[in-house]
């Protein structure tokens, strides 16, 4: 009888001496398989308990808590040096480059024509003109009849544009797209008394279209008006002007020339050393007749007008050519980015 002890006893050795598989695990799961094995074969010679005579209980008790006890310690200890080994493992592998550079977004830019723009006003608003808006829309009396434009004069074929006809209680009013500045002129002298020293940009509309004009482009209108201008004031501030915006260098010349709205007229020619004349601008002193649109008494103010392309002052600052070498105002319009990115 005293075998059955001896027998559990055995079994129980056995059992911890296949404890040492749990110190060769080789992954947490092979780990817990063999410790559930051992568990297994521990709670079947656990069952044999019942057959051991009760005086010997508590001796073999003590085994089978020493046993348990030993297994468990075992399992803990290879968990924990497992993960150890991971750790470690991770510490010495090859090191994640949180380094690389980030994705910078892209800042955007100014226009060139807004640039340039930007560039025109500043130098008129040191001159001591102010900056004045005015609608693209505009009526056909604004853009042509009170600047002196006769009806169905021919000149106005050359500004040929869009028209939009509307009534206003019942009466029939002709907007347009307006083809130049020059209704800032009529709008700001009804607005107010001379004196004043105005400049106004804005995109203005047109039939025209080839390489160096654009359907829709862009203008500078400038006026003075006061007592005693002259043609002097016309010349000096608009040399000045173009001797800051191109530098020095810049030989400046003034041809005579036609607008209704202007007399004398002139358009104005720009060239660098070694080029070609490029018009630039058109100006001349305020007719008489637009002053008495406007309310003014031609006899006692005189004034100054002029009215240039931004985008061709972009063009010729710039030097904006096509790949053939020839100017085109149409690059400043399409927004390819490869284009507007090189200034
Ligand atoms: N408005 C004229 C044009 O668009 C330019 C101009 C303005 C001429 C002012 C004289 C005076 O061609």
């Amino acid at each position: 009888m005293a075998d059955i002890v001896e027998d559990l006893k055995a079994e129980l050795e056995a059992v911890a001496a296949r404890g040492a598989e749990l110190d060769e695990a080789p992954s947490e799961q092979k780990l817990r398989e063999a410790n559930a094995a051992l568990q297994r074969q521990l709670s079947a010679a656990l069952k044999k308990m019942r057959d051991v005579p009760k005086e010997r209980r508590a001796e073999v008790g003590k085994a089978v808590n020493a046993v348990k006890v030993g297994l468990e310690e075992r399992f803990e200890g290879r968990l924990e040096a497992l993960a150890r080994e991971a750790r470690e493992a991770e510490l010495s592998g090859p090191m994640l480059d949180v380094s690389l550079p980030g994705r910078a977004p892209t800042p955007g830019r100014l226009h060139p024509v807004t640039r340039v723009k930007h560039e025109l006003l500043d130098i008129f608003q040191s001159l001591g003109f102010e900056v004045a808006d005015g609608p693209e829309v505009d009526t056909h009396a604004n853009c042509f009849d009170k600047l002196g434009f006769p009806p169905d004069h021919p000149a106005t074929d050359m500004q040929d544009t869009f028209f939009l006809t509307h009534t206003d209680e019942g009466d029939p009013v002709t907007t347009l797209l307006r083809t130049h500045t020059s209704t800032v002129q009529i709008r700001e002298m009804s607005r107010r008394p001379p004196p004043l020293a105005v400049v106004s940009p804005g995109a203005v509309f047109r039939r025209d279209d080839d390489a160096t004009h654009s359907p829709m482009f862009h203008q500078l209108e400038g006026f003075l008006v006061d007592e005693h201008v002259s043609f002097a004031h016309l010349k000096g501030v608009l040399t000045l002007f173009l001797e800051r915006v191109f530098g020095p260098d810049i030989e400046v010349r003034f041809r005579p020339s036609y607008f209704p709205f202007v007399e004398p007229g002139a358009e104005v020619d720009v060239r660098r050393p070694g080029q070609d004349w490029m018009e630039i601008l058109g100006c001349g002193m305020i007719h008489p007749v637009v002053f008495e649109h406007v309310g003014y008494d031609p006899e006692k103010v005189s004034g100054f007008a002029f009215g240039m392309g931004i985008d061709r002052m972009a063009m010729v600052k710039y030097g904006v050519v096509d790949r053939e070498g020839k100017p085109s105002i149409k690059l400043l319009f399409e927004n390819d980015v490869r284009f507007l990115s090189s200034f």
